[in-house]
């Protein structure tokens, strides 16, 4: 198949473009250059910011893909772009959302009206009822924050007659290259022999993850797979654990004898008590994704734990002072 990637020299894109490689598909990317990788030197690459993707059709119209993988659409306006630059020569366009779609994010986030959606959440759960998710949020900041909103990057690429579309919805993605490191905080706290405090509630948050080598299986697969089409997707792990249960996984496999302590919020300290409301679930079901595609991890979830546990101690590693 002839694949054209935006975005894709990135933490979740390499990983993705290294299996459709691996399998024999011919690839192009379009990025601004600023990412790259040796690995990547023998495919055609398009440079241009993505705003200026409909002035690459041209070349896109020679190049064919079968089918389009957008990495990063975030806004409305950047999957409208991505329909005038590819209407008319490719057949799909598979595109990046997230779980912070759902409804249970804005009441995490306490700025729903309603009470928790039961989880797992599946594909047709309740979405946001609020817009732009991350605008008045402190403390984040990224390009294109103000417009930021997957829901309206969905209903763009799902409303196309002509140009079918798939919609893949990320959990929070984790392992070797994840500059969030999401697990850090824990382990930096066992490797230092110290217990864990959490907000009660917290301890009981259910958030679904994916390591990155699986979520980069099921996007590869997503993207060669036809019966994907017009469809809509969660990715993740099967089942979602609580977050204490996570920390004791992880626990396990470093020989962590430290205990987990939890508090209600106003006994916690300040840096600890953070403004969410942990009863709003972000558990996903990702039955459908399973079911309709065949899909299983190619790595089972403690080699995922210990592989990432080993890439943070490099880091670890490599940034202490002497
Ligand atoms: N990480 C998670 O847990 C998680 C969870 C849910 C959803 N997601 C989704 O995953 C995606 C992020 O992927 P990632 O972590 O791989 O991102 P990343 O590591 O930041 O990589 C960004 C990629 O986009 C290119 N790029 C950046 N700005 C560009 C622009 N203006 N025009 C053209 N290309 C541009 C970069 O290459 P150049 O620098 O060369 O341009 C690179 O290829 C987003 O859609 C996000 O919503 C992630």
């Amino acid at each position: 198949m002839k694949i054209l990637a935006i975005g894709a020299t990135g933490f979740i894109g390499l990983p993705v473009i290294r299996q459709l490689m691996k399998q024999g598909h011919q690839i192009a990317l379009f990025h601004r250059g600023d990412t790259t990788a040796s690995e990547l030197d023998s495919i055609l690459h398009f440079y241009g910011t993505r705003h200026q993707l409909p002035n690459f059709k041209a070349e896109f119209e020679r190049f064919a893909p079968d089918v389009v993988l957008d990495i990063i659409p975030f806004t409305e306006a950047q999957a409208q772009a991505v329909v005038q630059a590819f209407s008319g020569c490719t057949q799909r366009i598979v595109a990046i959302s997230s779980g912070d779609v759902y409804r249970n994010y804005e009441g995490l986030q306490g700025q729903g009206k309603h009470p928790p959606d039961p989880v797992p959440l599946a594909e047709d759960a309740p979405l946001r009822e609020t817009r732009y998710p991350y605008r008045d949020l402190e403390g984040l900041d990224f390009d294109f924050k103000q417009n930021y909103d997957k829901i309206l990057v969905e209903q763009v690429l799902m409303n196309q007659p002509e140009l079918p579309g798939t919609i893949l919805r990320l959990p929070a993605v984790y392992g070797s290259g994840d500059r969030q490191h999401r697990f850090l905080p824990y382990l930096q706290q066992m490797f230092d022999r110290q217990p864990i405090l959490l907000e009660e509630e917290q301890a009981r948050w259910r958030f679904s993850h994916g390591y990155i080598e699986n979520i980069a299986g099921a996007i590869a697969l997503a993207v060669t797979d036809d019966r994907a089409t017009g469809r809509i997707y969660n990715l993740g792990e099967a089942s979602t654990p609580t977050l204490v249960e996570r920390i004791q996984r992880l626990g396990n496999l470093v020989d962590w004898q430290g205990e987990i302590v939890t508090r209600p919020k106003d006994q916690l300290p300040s840096h600890l008590q953070m403004n969410l409301q942990w009863r709003y679930h972000l558990a996903i079901d990702t039955t459908r994704f399973r079911e309709e595609l065949g899909y299983v991890e190619p790595i089972a979830e403690e080699e995922a734990l210990q592989q990432t546990i080993a890439w943070e101690r490099e880091n670890l590693t490599a940034t202490s002072p002497e």
